[in-house]
């Protein structure tokens, strides 16, 4: 199936997957070289006692380590400059992120800087870092951000309250830990939010208008993984199988959106996060429907698609019946893992809604959304999602 346009399939990151997956860093970071690394992580990960299994593995390699534990959700520019500093004064040669996606945003944004100096907002945008980065090993402890093998890190600028993406191929780790021990803990909050990331980063990248047949491979298949999975991961009370697919479905949903890209889910969503600090998969998880009702008739066949895959019966209606049955089948999960279906219930202030729209429209992702869009439709969409009107 080719293509006239030239597009990029990245694929970079060799995927490490298992129960105790983790054990093993330490043979990792010899075979990349490393000899003396950063660990960038927050507070939480050493209070669940999955920092000692990282430590143990990297002294039995007799690797030399320095812990940077200050990463907060959403986090801000100042956590990146914090953990530049202790980068240089370490002199290290590899960094291992370990945590959510927040951990490993700010190890990548701390690689930047470290071979490419300046400040971090200058690489805001697409393709904007211009020396190699060191080795970066990403180990998840959450099964929804697919940061491990993705391109793009979020920062936050908190004076001009906006989350700001650096997408570079730069960003991408060498090796991904997929270890669903590290996960056997979470909150089945976390699960339900985070799981609504990985649907939200899988459906965008399948309908983007730069979606691609590689990235619709694995954008279709982590849909179908998170709609059989998301509800038993979340409720059900031996719920590690669950919970393992779920991490299996947010690396490639990950995977394909660095290729496919996203959309105006993942535009509105990150102002929401820097005005008001509304948790980033609560935030796509409330708007996903809002918008994919806006984009349907954009891509009704890949609509179409979702519904089936989601377990949708989609017998004998037409293409445009079929398309409106994903958004029934995303509002029926949403909902049932427990997401808030509006906008008001997460402390959204809606006299801010005309800041929102600017800044949503400075996203890229604007510009992969399958639907034509102007900030008139972006306000449009705000206000619908505060008042809970679909
Ligand atoms: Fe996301």
């Amino acid at each position: 199936m080719l293509q006239d346009k030239i597009s990029i399939f990245r694929m970079k990151t060799n995927v490490v997957y298992g129960n105790n997956a983790v054990d093993n860093t330490g043979v990792y970071v010899r075979e990349l070289k490393g000899t003396r690394v950063l660990i960038v992580t927050d507070p939480g990960i050493k209070k669940a006692g999955l920092l000692e299994r990282l430590e143990k593995t990297l002294k039995e390699a007799d690797i030399n380590y320095t812990v940077f534990d200050e990463v907060v959700p959403n986090p801000p520019i100042e956590v990146v400059e914090k953990g530049i500093e202790v980068a240089r004064k370490a002199e290290v040669d590899l960094f291992i992120a370990i945590g959510g996606g927040s951990s490993m945003d700010v190890a990548k944004a701390i690689n930047i800087l470290y071979t490419n100096g300046g400040h971090i907002k200058d690489y805001a945008g697409v393709e904007k870092v211009e020396k190699p980065t060191l080795p970066l090993i990403a180990i998840a402890t959450t099964c929804g951000t697919g940061s491990e093998v993705t391109w793009s890190s979020v920062i936050t600028d908190p004076e001009e309250e906006f989350k700001f993406a650096i997408l570079s191929s730069q960003n991408i780790p060498e090796i991904a830990i997929i270890d669903p021990t590290l996960m056997a803990k979470l909150p089945p909050k976390l699960i339900a939010s985070t799981g609504m990331d990985a649907l939200t980063h899988a459906i965008e990248a399948y309908v983007s208008a730069k979606a691609q047949p590689f990235s619709d491979a694995l954008a279709i298949y982590a849909i179908e993984l998170i709609s059989d999975n998301l509800r038993k991961a979340v409720h059900y009370q031996d719920n590690l199988e669950n919970i393992s697919k779920m991490a299996i479905a947010s690396t490639i949903a990950g995977a394909a959106f660095t290729n496919g890209l996203l959309g105006l889910v993942h535009a509105m969503a990150h102002p929401l996060g820097g005005m008001f600090n509304i948790p980033h998969g609560i935030a796509n998880a409330i708007l996903l429907p809002y918008v994919m009702k806006f984009n349907l008739v954009a891509n009704p066949e890949k609509f179409a698609r979702i519904a089936k895959v989601m377990g949708e019966n989609i017998e004998g209606l037409n293409e445009r019946e079929a398309a409106e049955k994903a958004l029934q089948a995303v509002i029926k999960l949403s909902t049932d893992v427990g997401i808030p279906t509006n906008l008001k219930e997460v402390g959204m202030d809606p006299s801010k809604i005309d800041k929102l729209a600017a800044d949503s429209m400075k996203s890229g992702n604007v510009f992969s959304n399958p639907r034509k869009n102007t900030i008139e439709d972006v306000k449009t969409l705000f206000r619908n999602a505060y008042e809970g009107n679909l």
